[in-house]
């Protein structure tokens, strides 16, 4: 590895821009190169088996455009395939977010989870938590199957976000802490608050996986050197209309032409 290759970044669709953003503001030097498989997206709801093939695919991808390591910025991966992405592609560093995302929810007492399915079913959250906060800490842990399509849409705010966050959440006893466990959730941050009036602290692991990332890359002596022009190069596996809209929303700015790719083994 050297320190001048890309990083890769990848996820079952355009959520983990929200993380390649905090990589980004963190990292300002690196060539960064995103996969989102957005002709398959969304994974959630689909079988581990399912899901780690696909995150095989997506990372082989990444490998083939020479990166120096990668970041599975998708929860749904990061719960039930990270392992499994680790041992088929040994002597690459490959984090995901779940980890980084336990770590941002220190402080907490009673914390309430969501994520996808397959992410909640996995019990990885609890597991990271436990291992950082023993049993003191109390775990909420709730599916929210249709955050997903609701911010794809774009509907971030007003009665129907209201709505739907209220159905998840309104039996679920009410946490000092929530642990937004899918990468599409941060940009329901402000509905959430809203839904809590503000009384409860929202956390995400974007901020949390990039540090990590950065960390990783200083301790291997792979950062991008301080006169390398950081870039981010997108690539996905559909460019469905209104895909720049959308896109840009969760990368919080303008995004570059994406390459369209078909994913294999
Ligand atoms: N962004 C993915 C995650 O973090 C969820 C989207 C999906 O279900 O594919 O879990």
């Amino acid at each position: 590895m050297t320190a001048d290759q890309p990083i890769g970044i990848f996820d079952s669709g355009l959520g983990g821009l929200t993380v390649a953003a905090a990589v980004r503001k963190l990292l300002p030097n690196e060539k960064i190169i995103y996969l989102g498989d957005t002709a398959r997206v969304p994974y959630g709801n689909r079988s581990p088996e399912t899901i780690r093939t696909f995150a095989g695919q997506d990372a082989a991808f990444l490998i083939s455009k020479n990166v120096k390591a990668i970041v599975a910025a998708c929860n749904t991966v990061s719960a039930t395939a990270l392992t499994h992405l680790q041992e088929q592609f040994p002597g690459l560093h490959i984090s995901g977010v779940i980890a980084p995302g336990a770590d941002a929810a220190a402080g907490a007492r009673r914390i309430a989870v969501l994520g996808t399915r397959a992410t909640i079913n996995s019990g990885a959250y609890v597991q990271a938590l436990r291992e950082r906060y023993g049993n003191e800490l109390e775990i909420i842990t709730k599916q929210c199957p249709l955050f997903v399509p609701m911010v794809e849409e774009g509907i971030l705010d007003g009665p129907i976000a209201r709505e739907v966050i209220r159905h998840y959440l309104e039996k679920i006893p009410e946490p000092d802490t929530i642990l937004l466990g899918c990468t599409h959730y941060p940009l329901l941050t402000g509905a959430i608050n809203e839904h809590y009036n503000g009384k409860v602290r929202i956390v995400d692991s974007a901020d949390a996986a990039a540090a990590d990332l950065k960390k990783y890359l200083e301790q291997a002596g792979l950062p991008a050197p301080a006169d390398s022009h950081g870039s981010l190069q997108l690539y996905v596996s559909d460019i469905a209309s209104g895909f720049r809209e959308q896109a840009s929303r969760f990368l919080g700015t303008e995004v570059p032409e994406p390459g369209k790719v078909t994913l294999t083994d």
